[in-house]
């Protein structure tokens, strides 16, 4: 495997070539693991709200703690290429803000780039920052920060209506200078259609095969979440079991007087 640095150059190069593989992370070890074994792309997304924070939503995700936790998962990672994800209202309010919010994940925290939810309203900003010099990851489709807007974490791209608005945002993404687009929850054959027309990658969460990359939330795939796992997840292991059954017999041991044996224990005679 090749070990060298991912860049968003890099990234945008795959396209039609070779597949994107991402994940998001949120702690300096997952991300050093993460990092170690290949995985193209972490994204610190703003789900941290939701699965290390226990939030029903992203939407009081703050600058701070995504900055916190860019800071750690950036430390670690070596290869991957470090995304953050910019929390609600943190570019929403003025270009003013979004600029130097923006700026503060590639100055403080050492990520290589951010990204932003939204269509082509948010184009313009999109073209500013790339011109300022930082790399921008689009993300159409379902946008959990809009979830209130759509009632609920819908599928996207089964009207017209919605068809017609996820391409017109591609392109105008794809023209404001995104180096990728994350498609999420899209319908399946229009996904084709929105990989076929823009030139740069399109990274699916929930969207089908017909992407130039996939991403999945660390967390789901790991079995660490508790209650509701996405359809489009899969389940590669079950931390949560063994979270569990570990505590269980640490439990009983010390419950059992089985730990700590010597072996665990300074005694003064050993020095
Ligand atoms: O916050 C997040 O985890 C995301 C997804 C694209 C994975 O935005």
């Amino acid at each position: 495997m090749k070990m060298d640095k991912m860049t968003t150059v890099k990234i945008r190069a795959r396209k039609g070539r070779e597949k994107i593989v991402a994940l998001t992370a949120y702690d300096f070890f997952t991300a050093k693991f993460l990092d170690s074994v290949g995985i193209d792309m972490l994204l610190v997304g703003d789900s941290v709200n939701m699965v290390l924070y226990g939030k029903p939503d992203t939407l009081s995700a703050t600058m701070d703690i995504m900055l916190a936790h860019t800071e750690a998962v950036a430390s670690a990672a070596v290869r991957s290429l470090v995304v953050a994800d910019m929390p609600f209202l943190s570019y929403q309010v003025s270009w003013e803000e979004a600029v130097r919010n923006a700026g503060r994940f590639l100055k403080e925290s050492g990520a290589a780039a951010v990204k932003l939810e939204g269509g082509c309203e948010i184009a313009p900003l999109v073209s500013r920052l790339v011109g300022m010099g930082v790399p921008v990851l689009g993300h159409i489709g379902m946008q959990p920060q809009s979830y209130h807007k759509y009632g609920g974490y819908c599928l996207q791209g089964e009207t017209k209506e919605s068809r017609e608005y996820l391409l017109k945002s591609a392109r105008s993404l794809e023209e404001a200078g995104v180096f990728a687009i994350v498609l999420e929850k899209v319908e399946a054959n229009f996904t084709k259609v929105i990989t076929d027309t823009v030139s740069v990658p399109t990274i699916g969460i929930g969207s089908g095969p017909f992407c130039d990359g996939q991403i999945l939330v660390v967390n789901d795939i790991l079995g660490m979440f508790d209650g509701f796992k996405p359809r489009f997840a899969r389940q590669y292991d079950d931390f949560r079991s063994r979270i569990k059954d570990a505590a269980s017999r640490f439990a009983r041991d010390v419950r059992e007087g089985r730990f700590p044996e010597k072996k665990e224990s300074f005694f003064e005679e050993e020095g």
